[in-house]
């Protein structure tokens, strides 16, 4: 992903070119990116030994999983739908984990008969629920529980998830009450602690705080647990001057973890694999002066891509095409919808656009076409995947007789 002759290229294909194709509002994947992050992951902990589960509320797209699947990648998933996906991708039950607060007895009952590797649960209701299914088929069901353990993620928020007053999670006092009264249960197998505390964290430090108080739980317990699973949460670069997370600290403060606790690591990665893989190609569609501002506006809104006006936060935009002229402008990049937060980036350095431009929005790659939406009646977009010099539409656009109908 680079320029090349003042054009930007996704693999060996330029943007323009694949616009040509497809149109715009469209959704640009690299297998290459992919197969790097899948594989540079892998090589990172690879003297754990880890079960990586792909957290699939992060790009869902069965193309996408397929390449998952081929690097052995195993799932997380939050859904009964993201189960089934999922299985028809090809993946093994015995590498999915159901994660998530609030599973109907309907989806517990689908994993269940799949025979998935765990079924994390979160709450006191929902292990009844399990036991209830387990004691009408008899069988004995793999299970995980949650900690809160309190952390504080320090990341946006809105997507912080391990703090007492998030509703994920059990906290260490019910969750040693539960693990007491289940231990010896005829039904539920307790075989996972699992954990997950947020997301884009680029310090090793809230995963310190995490493994220290998974530690002090798993001491309090006595209990044996053959899997801990520390779920995902890995940030990425959105922006030149941001840090990423350093594997390095990190993994050796899981070592440290496992010396005291022997069992298999599972992780829950999305962001970090999927991420900086995507991008959301658009056209501009008219330029806008007011006053000292001028709006650019495109043909995506915040339908097509939602973390800006839902989270705040910051994605970079490139022009697919350098133009010669020096000089810098100061745009504010929005969508066509009535809705104030349909806006993307706001920048004082960026090259001259004109009406008909296509510009990328980049790192869209997880929580992008996933939060899609139709609002205002807009229609999905495309999603292609470039390797090498082919490009594979990987989802159709949804056309507007799909939508009315
Ligand atoms: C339980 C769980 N696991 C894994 C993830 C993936 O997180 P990330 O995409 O930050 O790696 C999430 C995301 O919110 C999650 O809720």
């Amino acid at each position: 992903m680079r320029y090349k002759n003042n054009k930007f290229y996704i693999e060996n294909v330029s943007v323009n070119s694949i616009c040509k194709l497809t149109n715009t509002p469209t959704y640009i994947y690299s297998y290459k990116k992919i197969k790097e992050n899948i594989l540079s992951f892998k090589k990172q902990f690879k003297s754990i030994d880890p079960l990586t589960c792909f957290s699939v509320k992060s790009n869902n797209n069965i193309n996408i999983l397929k390449i998952i699947k081929s690097f052995g990648l195993g799932a997380d998933v939050v859904s009964m739908g993201e189960l089934n996906r999922v299985l028809k991708a090809g993946i093994s039950p015995k590498k999915i984990v159901f994660s998530g607060v609030g599973k109907t007895e309907e989806e517990l009952k689908f994993a269940i008969k799949k025979k998935i590797l765990l079924i994390n649960t979160e709450s006191e209701s929902e292990l009844i629920t399990i036991e209830k299914i387990a004691k009408s088929i008899k069988k004995r069901i793999d299970i995980g529980l949650r900690l809160n353990p309190d952390t504080d993620a320090r990341t946006l928020s809105k997507i912080s998830t391990g703090k007492k007053e998030n509703k994920f999670g059990l906290n260490k006092k019910d969750l040693l009450k539960i693990i007491n009264n289940i231990k010896n249960s005829k039904y539920l197998n307790l075989l996972c602690l699992s954990v997950h505390i947020g997301s884009q964290i680029t310090s090793h430090k809230p995963y310190e705080k995490m493994l220290q108080e998974l530690s002090d739980t798993i001491k309090a317990s006595k209990y044996k647990f053959e899997y801990i699973d520390l779920g995902g949460g890995m940030g990425i670069k959105y922006n030149k001057n941001e840090k990423t997370l350093n594997y390095i600290k990190y993994l050796h403060l899981i070592k440290k973890f496992l010396k005291k606790n022997k069992c298999k690591i599972i992780f829950e990665p999305g962001r970090s694999i999927i991420g900086n893989t995507g991008y959301l190609a658009s056209k501009v569609i008219y330029m806008k002066k007011s006053g000292k501002k001028v709006f650019v506006i495109l043909d995506a809104a915040m339908n097509d891509f939602m973390r800006p006006a839902l989270y705040g936060a910051n994605h970079t935009i490139l022009a697919s095409k350098k133009n010669s002229s020096k000089s810098k402008k100061t745009y504010e990049f929005v969508g066509p919808i009535c809705e104030t937060t349909d806006k993307f980036l706001s920048t004082n350095k960026f090259q001259v656009l004109k009406e008909g431009d296509i510009v990328l929005i980049c790192d869209v790659g997880a929580y992008g076409i996933v939060l899609s939406s139709n609002y205002n009646l807009r229609t999905i977009p495309q999603e292609v995947l470039i390797k090498g010099s082919k490009i594979k539409t990987i989802k159709m656009r949804q056309t507007l007789k799909a939508l009315n109908s």
